[in-house]
């Protein structure tokens, strides 16, 4: 598994362009890797019905899901206030965590939370939702 995830980063950086976070103000970008080498970006989409609004990181594993990719190895996050340039460390929600444990493997798939491309941290599933809801999936 690369180590080398300066490229993914700056994905996510340019798919947080897009973030459409007009009641937040919290710009996040999410850039994700198959395992065939494509990346699926995602920006966060709000809704004035506040519970429609869908992050990055779900609107990236949707739109490579509803194109029939299965295997994923790795997601990059980056977030922060729409105005600044600078980011804070987004961590990936519960939800979002939930989504991910259900799609990808726990064990052999990469989470990197970036403030930019040479700070960043990795983390695995298993260690960002240790006790999941399983369902039918185990
Ligand atoms: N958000 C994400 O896009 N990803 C996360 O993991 C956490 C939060 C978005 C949702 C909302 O549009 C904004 O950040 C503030 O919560």
């Amino acid at each position: 598994m690369t180590t080398d995830y300066d490229f993914l980063i700056r994905i996510a950086f340019e798919a947080r362009e897009k973030s459409l976070c007009k009641y937040s103000g919290f710009a996040v970008g999410a850039a994700l890797l198959c395992r065939s080498g494509e990346v699926y970006t995602g920006c966060n989409i709000e809704c004035g019905a506040y519970s429609a609004t869908v992050c990055a990181e779900r609107v990236a594993l949707f739109k490579a899901l509803s194109e029939g990719k299965t295997e994923f190895s790795a997601i990059a996050v980056v977030g922060g206030n729409v105005d600044e340039t600078e980011t804070v460390y987004c961590s990936p929600c519960g939800t979002c965590r939930q989504i991910l444990w259900e799609y990808c493997d726990p064990d052999d798939f990469e989470v990197i939370i970036a403030r930019s491309d040479v700070d960043f941290s990795v983390h695995s599933l298993s260690e960002l939702l240790p006790f999941p809801f399983a369902g039918s999936k185990e």
